[in-house]
């Protein structure tokens, strides 16, 4: 605490040295649209329901259009997204000619502890819950340093409120105080939801010195949280579940996916990611949670909450962190295709996909490229496509250049493995990928062969779990009755800010974002990396390896576009394409930019010390 207050005051005492208002940041900022002006995203969270993808926060580096219509580098803004932005993908879309997005700015939702608006959150997680629901539920995350002058850039004075509400028919936005379940609002952990039955869970992540201002004594440190969260967001009950040491559930940057055709109601698999202590986690190591067995009262029964680990064979990719992943079932439910895209680890970028074939745990990889993508969000949209949104290239410097997936988004073809830039609402039944069928057996339509792991099931519950095919059950809601439930309070809560002066919670954020320009001035243009702070200093001048021993693009997708059901999608483009630059003014090569996220620390944000876990 002491330091915290030390901290604050020093920056304090700068203020009588910059004179910048509050308005004339705003008016700076205000001219730039998250989607007009677009450029680059990372750490946002992004969420399908419904038939419309949502995505939220996140960094954002925002580009002006120079005379010709093209991207001017030159102008390259960093800062945050604001808006809530949607896509609709109930009809077919080009992001190259007519992909409909909109957003909404967040509205004032009252005040609680002096935050008017719900902070913009870095490496949270968007949840959906129940389809027939109205609402969206944003859980955890960090504020960065990218850019702190950016307007409305709130770091929040507490973690009282580790998720918020938004309920899209009344356009409002709602804290939840999870302090009494929770200990501190975890970033970059991994998440995912069993939308059928309303949960959503959160796998580990960190804090770090912008998780509100009772952190900010951490600085360029960071400290691993372990456990699940699970949120009902049947009745908004939120509980941090106990995981085993063994789960290594204290990691960051990792993949948890739901696949809803295996078990009673479904598993999780929670894979890759790091922890402080033993660094990257191989991608042989596999980690399932039984959704059934979720139990979120005080006292749950050593049967309950029930993870189970299993060793996957195959080509298994390196291990890695900020990937993303999907699952597709096969059309008779006989296997389940995770497919991992992208990700980083230890200064390269990755531009492959792996697909993780279950229940046989058999890792197939199915595409390289050479469009580095790391901090990416992908979603399966039934009945066969994957839509990425977002993520950094090649360079960890997401300000020396724009993405060319110039809406943020791209779509591949989960069967075929091609790129391309149509969402087809109308595509064909999902099809096992060739590459899989040769590994697992059966046809595109599934009859896999291979149904258990080689080498047999590391324990009888597993096998258990995965003999049970989905056909459509509805299985028992989990055990919730002993919970305490959190409502949403949009309500001033201004006796529990012990402020102790006479400034309103306005004038403070006011006087906090005009010092924190100040300081950001003090440094000149200083660029910094939110993630790498230490990692920066210590690696700057190493350069990501060239790849280019891979395979092309073009050579990748010619191998993999067969008809899409005969649509034109994959001859008009069949990969994603290395885009034609637009005239930039690079101030140096992308590449030369890549040190940043060398070093012996393999995560571009672990820069904690091990004894802080
Ligand atoms: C930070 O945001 C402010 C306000 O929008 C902007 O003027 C400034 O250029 C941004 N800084 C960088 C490094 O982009
Ligand atoms: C957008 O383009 C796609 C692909 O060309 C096409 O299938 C779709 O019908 C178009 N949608 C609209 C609303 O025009
Ligand atoms: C789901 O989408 C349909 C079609 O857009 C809409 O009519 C319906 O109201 C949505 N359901 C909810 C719960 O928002
Ligand atoms: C954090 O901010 C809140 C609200 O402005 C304030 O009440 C609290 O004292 C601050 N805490 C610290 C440690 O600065
Ligand atoms: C969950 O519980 C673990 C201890 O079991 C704790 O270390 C962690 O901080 C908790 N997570 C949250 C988000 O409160
Ligand atoms: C596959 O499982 C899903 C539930 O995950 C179920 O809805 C579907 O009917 C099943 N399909 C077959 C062919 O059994
Ligand atoms: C990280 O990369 C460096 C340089 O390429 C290498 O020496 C080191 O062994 C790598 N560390 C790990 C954990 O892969
Ligand atoms: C990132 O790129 C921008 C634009 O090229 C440059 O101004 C900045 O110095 C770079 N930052 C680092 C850490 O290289
Ligand atoms: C599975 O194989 C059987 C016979 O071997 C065949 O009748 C059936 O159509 C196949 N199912 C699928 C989904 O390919
Ligand atoms: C949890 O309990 C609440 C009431 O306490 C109930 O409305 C809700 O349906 C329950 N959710 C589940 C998934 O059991």
């Amino acid at each position: 605490m002491d330091a915290v207050q030390g901290s604050m005051s020093h920056r304090f005492m700068l203020l009588g040295l910059f004179a910048l208002t509050q308005l004339d940041l705003v008016r700076a900022g205000v001219s730039l649209d998250p989607v007009k002006n677009f450029c680059r995203r990372i750490g946002h969270s992004s969420v399908y329901k419904n038939g419309t993808l949502y995505i939220n926060g996140g960094l954002e580096t925002y580009v002006d259009f120079g005379a010709d219509g093209q991207q001017d580098w030159s102008t390259i803004t960093s800062g945050i997204n604001e808006n809530l932005i949607s896509v609709d993908m109930t009809a077919s879309w080009d992001w190259q000619t007519n992909v409909s997005i909109s957003q909404s700015a967040r509205h004032e939702s009252g005040s609680v502890a002096g935050m008017q608006w719900p902070v913009n959150v870095h490496d949270g997680s968007l949840f959906g819950g129940l389809e027939s629901s109205s609402t969206l539920y944003m859980f955890g995350g960090t504020t960065s340093s990218f850019n702190q002058s950016f307007p409305y850039f709130e770091i929040p004075p507490t973690t009282q409120y580790g998720l918020w509400t938004y309920d899209m028919n009344a356009d409002v936005w709602a804290a939840v105080d999870t302090s009494g379940s929770l200990d501190t609002i975890p970033s970059w952990g991994a998440n995912a939801e069993a939308p059928d039955r309303g949960l959503a869970f959160y796998v580990g992540g960190q804090i770090d010195g912008g998780t509100a201002n009772t952190t900010q004594f951490l600085v360029d440190d960071t400290v691993g949280v372990g456990g699940m969260v699970v949120l009902d967001t049947t009745s908004n009950a939120i509980k941090n579940v106990t995981v085993d040491d063994a789960v290594k559930s204290n990691r960051q940057g990792a993949g948890l996916v739901y696949v809803d055709n295996f078990g009673d109601a479904g598993v999780l698999v929670l894979l890759g990611g790091e922890t402080q202590a033993d660094g990257l986690i191989p991608m042989d190591e596999i980690w399932v949670f039984d959704v059934s067995s979720t139990d979120l009262s005080d006292n749950p029964s050593a049967d309950k909450n029930k993870w189970y680990q299993q060793k996957a064979t195959g080509n298994a990719p390196a291990a890695r962190v900020d990937f993303c992943l999907v699952a597709a079932p096969a059309q008779d439910n006989s296997s389940s295709s995770i497919y991992l895209y992208g990700g980083t680890s230890n200064g390269t970028i990755f531009d492959d996909i792996y697909v993780l074939s279950l229940p046989s745990f058999t890792w197939v990889q199915v595409f390289t490229g050479q469009d580095a993508r790391w901090s990416v969000t992908c979603h399966f949209i039934p009945p066969r496509q994957m839509i990425t949104v977002g993520g950094g290239g090649k360079s960890s410097n997401i300000s020396s250049d724009c993405d060319w997936e110039q809406k943020s988004l791209a779509v591949l073809d989960l069967s075929t493995i091609g790129w391309g830039s149509v969402f087809d609402a109308a595509a064909p039944r999902y099809d096992v990928p060739d590459d899989v069928v040769a590994a697992i057996g059966g046809g595109p339509a599934g009859n896999a062969t291979k149904v258990e792991p080689e080498g047999g099931w590391a324990e009888s519950g597993l096998s258990q779990l995965f003999t049970i095919r989905k056909t459509a059950t509805t299985a028992p809601p989990p055990q919730n009755s002993t919970i305490v439930t959190h409502s949403p309070t949009p309500i001033p809560t201004e006796a529990q800010d012990n402020k102790g002066s006479g400034l309103s919670g306005g004038a403070i954020a006011g006087i906090v974002i005009a010092v924190v320009a100040g300081v950001a001035i003090v440094c000149g243009a200083i660029f910094f990396w939110l993630r790498s702070r230490r990692q920066h200093r210590q690696n700057v001048g190493m350069e990501i390896p060239e790849k280019d021993s891979l395979p092309s693009y073009s050579t990748a997708a010619s191998q993999n576009t067969p008809e899409l059901g005969g649509t034109p999608q994959a001859a008009e483009m069949p990969a994603k394409i290395v885009p034609e630059a637009p005239k930039p003014d690079p101030h140096e090569p992308v590449e030369k930019d890549a040190g940043t996220v060398q070093g012996p620390h393999p995560s571009l944000r672990q820069n904690g010390p091990a004894e802080m876990e």
